[in-house]
């Protein structure tokens, strides 16, 4: 069998098993969704949102993409951000990053992967160049690797921080929480860093006084 056809063998299985267990599953899911969750995440196929968090269909609304970066130009994430918080009024944002993510450990070579690729990893590149000290001391390149997955993480969740969506919610709305989390792609466990509520300190520049 090719091995596509093997997904919508096991699909057509999954569907009958919820209806099976719940008669009206996909006429409730089909009306409406109200997810209190947008999750930020990386693309790579060990972080699967909904399975690691054991969220069913509904529950969380997502975003992946290499090495879960929010890029203010980025008009895909963006818009997904805007939907999620205006019109879905999700009341957190999580961004998870992951150990042993392969776009940060590329963005730590030197090599060229061309063009666009090196566009984006330049995110995580600006990243490291921020944190270089802390960075540079780490002799372990495992764990240097990790920590600056966790410093990515921490630096797109103030990304999210600085834009108006958030700080407009934040003020009318007092939501919602952002968090920070990685996964352990070892042990499937997720590492909480930290949550900024609404109204947290930021550097006075970023912040709109006339929204
Ligand atoms: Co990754």
């Amino acid at each position: 069998m090719k091995p596509y056809k093997k997904l919508l063998l096991e699909n057509k299985a999954w569907a009958q098993e919820m209806v099976a267990h719940d008669p009206d599953y996909f006429k409730r899911l089909a009306e409406l969704q109200s997810p209190e969750f947008l999750w930020i995440g990386c693309s790579d196929s060990r972080v699967p949102a909904d399975k690691i968090t054991g969220t069913q269909p509904g529950e969380i609304f997502v975003h992946r993409n290499i090495a879960n970066l929010v890029i203010h130009t980025d008009v895909n994430l963006l818009s997904v951000l805007d939907y999620a918080v205006n019109y879905l009024k999700v009341n957190h944002v999580i961004v998870c990053g992951h150990y042993g993510c392969g776009g940060v450990k590329a963005a730590m070579t030197n090599h060229d992967y061309n063009h666009l690729l090196n566009m984006w990893l330049r995110n995580i590149k600006d990243v490291y160049r921020l944190y270089e000290d802390e960075l540079n001391n780490i002799a372990d390149e495992e764990e240097r690797t990790n920590r600056l997955v966790e410093l990515n993480v921490k630096e797109q969740v103030m990304k999210l921080a600085k834009t108006s969506i958030i700080q407009r919610a934040w003020k009318n709305e007092k939501r919602p929480v952002l968090h920070g989390w990685v996964y352990g792609l070892k042990d499937g466990i997720i590492n909480n860093l930290f949550d900024m509520p609404p109204g947290s300190a930021m550097n006075a520049i970023y912040k709109f006084d006339d929204l």
